[in-house]
């Protein structure tokens, strides 16, 4: 399954294509492609899947995780656990969205811009490489 997204038009990037040796198919009833036995260097994604702008959901061995780029030579990585009660967060047009209580977390620096969460999100460590996303 496919979601791409861009502030302006919801496109939600995510699900198949990712080139990663550890990829596993989704299963659990999970809705993004999910990533095991990854570590710092390994493939996240390749970037081209990553709109600008816009946002890519996975998981990383159990993790959910929402790469975003804010520019086209730039992606960030937060961990999409609300920091209110632990819900899971998704990237929509308005950010990071939490479905529990509505908080919507900023989708380039992961701080809670309205809450009630007031803590910002978990970052994970992602760099460009090349064509693809990396962990650091
Ligand atoms: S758990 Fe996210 S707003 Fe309450």
């Amino acid at each position: 399954m496919q979601h791409c997204f861009s502030r302006r038009d919801l496109l939600i990037a995510g699900g198949v294509g990712v080139g990663v040796v550890a990829l596993a198919a989704c299963g659990g009833g999970a809705d993004v492609p999910e990533l095991t036995g990854v570590g710092s260097g390994d493939v996240v994604v390749p970037l081209s899947e990553v709109p600008v702008g816009g946002a890519y959901e996975v998981s990383i061995d159990g993790r959910r995780v929402v790469v975003s780029r804010p520019a086209r030579e730039r992606v960030v990585a937060f961990t999409a656990r609300c920091t209110h009660q632990g819900c899971t967060v998704r990237a929509s047009e308005e950010g990071l969205v939490c479905p529990c209580h509505g908080s919507v977390f900023d989708l380039t620096d992961g701080s809670a811009v309205h809450g009630p969460a007031t803590e910002p999100l978990g970052t994970v460590g992602v760099a460009v490489r090349g064509t693809d996303v990396v962990l650091t």
